[in-house]
């Protein structure tokens, strides 16, 4: 039997565990986040216990993830030795403060984390989620400006569809109208590019879509119109996740690495979703070539067994905060949590799992294999207007229904659900980014469940 195939046994549960497998007696007082909660509460999916490729309802059915959770088990579920070393952390050091104290794992982990970065992102800051790592990173920036006299760079660049958490930094540089119109009218002096979407001239591409390219001089028009010395940072996805996986056009990260510098414009890449194997190398920085001067990392770092995130920064940067007074903190900034001891036990195991079975490049070696069966359910339904694929990531979109945007992702999800399938939806698009763990028989299984899915729309 492989590992996957060994799901968790009930009977060896603690007292809270067992509680948690089965369906709970209210569920009036949890909140939960992007949900429509009334609708959830009459038909919920209640994930259980999760062993490999699969999690297990309450009811006992197994369900094949499809989505790494939410794009964050990049080493599968319940892995023997990231489990171990939590366990173990805990037991040791629960907690220590990192505020002008210390503790070893963070500066190990730091010192790991750096060994498969981009070179030259060689200082890393911990935060506990994404949406922190953005806003540590657009602060970072601000602040590097200020530091080499330039405090009016005060202006960030975001982009169209880009998600990059639901900080208000992160929902100011975000390009998401729900995610954005209630909270207010965010940063000041934020503006956006154009997104690199574009179904009419790109659908159907295998990999990365022939066209937009161009995109990439909106940041000229936008450095032409706000002039360069107000701008402090561009911030991309290097290949967007949550809006529905949007895909660069070949060249087009290369050309705004191009503009910042010429510019003076720091480049930020948020790989919270592409970070750790994603895309077939560590991080898409390397995949595609650019290196920014920061990067925001989450998820897949601690394969999502406790919240961590980090803002990679380079050498340039970090050595601007170092010029101050001996004995003066270098950088107003920071979180209770940040270098949690669980969270660093869990990435270093994380680390070492990835590192033995090769996941940081096993996306490039199934990607063929992965694009084929993506790309062999556009025939199984006449409302699929595109397909997109890279590297483990994978994404469908269907036109959406006369007056219900939203609705026909909303079936996919619950139908693909009730046959044993776990996809993300955004909309009417259906997003798929597996644990990197998976085989081929995994692929097979997942496009088959989806396919009758799809035809029963
Ligand atoms: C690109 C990107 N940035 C930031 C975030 C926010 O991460 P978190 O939900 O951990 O705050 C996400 C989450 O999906 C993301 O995809």
């Amino acid at each position: 039997m492989s590992p996957d195939d060994a799901l968790p046994d009930p009977a060896h549960a603690g007292p809270y565990v067992a509680q948690g497998l089965s369906m709970p007696p209210a569920m009036d007082a949890f909140w939960m986040p992007f949900t429509a909660n009334r609708q959830f509460r009459q038909s919920p999916r209640l994930l259980a216990s999760a062993e490999g490729m699969y999690y297990r309802d309450v009811d006992g059915r197994q369900v094949l993830d499809g989505t790494a959770g939410l794009w964050c088990c990049n080493a599968g579920h319940a892995r023997p030795r990231i489990v171990q070393a939590i366990a173990e952390q805990a037991a040791t050091l629960d907690f220590a403060p990192h505020f002008q104290m210390g503790s070893p794992l963070p500066f190990v982990l730091a010192e790991r984390l750096k060994q498969i970065a981009p070179r030259p992102l060689d200082h890393v800051f911990f935060t506990n989620s994404g949406s922190e790592a953005v806003d540590t990173a657009l602060k970072i920036a601000l602040a590097w400006h200020r530091a080499r006299g330039e405090g009016q760079r005060t202006r960030l660049i975001g982009r169209e569809k880009a998600y990059h958490g639901v900080g208000f930094g992160g929902i100011s540089v975000g390009g998401l109208p729900n995610n954005r119109k209630w909270f207010g009218p965010g940063l000041p002096g934020v503006d956006h590019l154009r997104h690199t979407l574009d179904i009419g001239r790109n659908a159907f591409s295998r990999g990365l879509p022939a066209h937009g390219v161009e995109l990439a001089e909106d940041l000229e028009r936008l450095v032409q119109l706000h002039d360069a010395s107000t701008i402090a940072a561009v911030i991309i996805e290097p290949l967007s996740g949550s809006a529905g996986v949007i895909l660069p056009p070949p060249g087009y990260l290369q050309r705004i690495r191009e503009i910042c510098d010429r510019h003076g414009i720091l480049l930020i890449f948020d790989e919270v979703i592409t970070g750790f194997g994603r895309v077939g190398a560590p991080f898409a920085a390397q995949r595609f070539g650019v290196v920014p001067d920061m990067m925001t990392v989450a998820k897949g770092l601690t394969s999502g067994c406790v919240p961590m995130g980090a803002v990679f920064a380079s050498g340039r940067i970090h050595e601007a905060f170092m010029q101050g007074p001996q004995g003066a903190i270098d950088l107003f900034h920071g979180y209770t949590y940040t270098g949690h001891p669980l969270a660093c036990a869990a990435a270093l195991a994380t680390l070492d799992t990835y590192e033995e079975e090769g996941l940081l490049t096993r996306a490039a070696e199934l990607e063929d294999y992965w694009a084929e069966g993506l790309h062999g359910l556009r025939s199984s339904n006449p409302d699929i207007i595109d397909i997109r694929n890279y590297g483990l990531v994978g994404a469908i979109e269907l036109a959406p229904q006369e007056g219900a945007p939203g609705a026909r992702g909303y079936q996919v999800l619950e139908r693909a659900f009730r046959k044993g399938l776990l996809v993300r939806v955004t909309g009417d698009t259906i997003a798929l980014s597996p644990p990197l763990i998976l085989e081929r028989r995994h692929i097979d299984d997942m496009f088959s469940m989806l396919g009758e899915v799809l035809a029963t729309l």
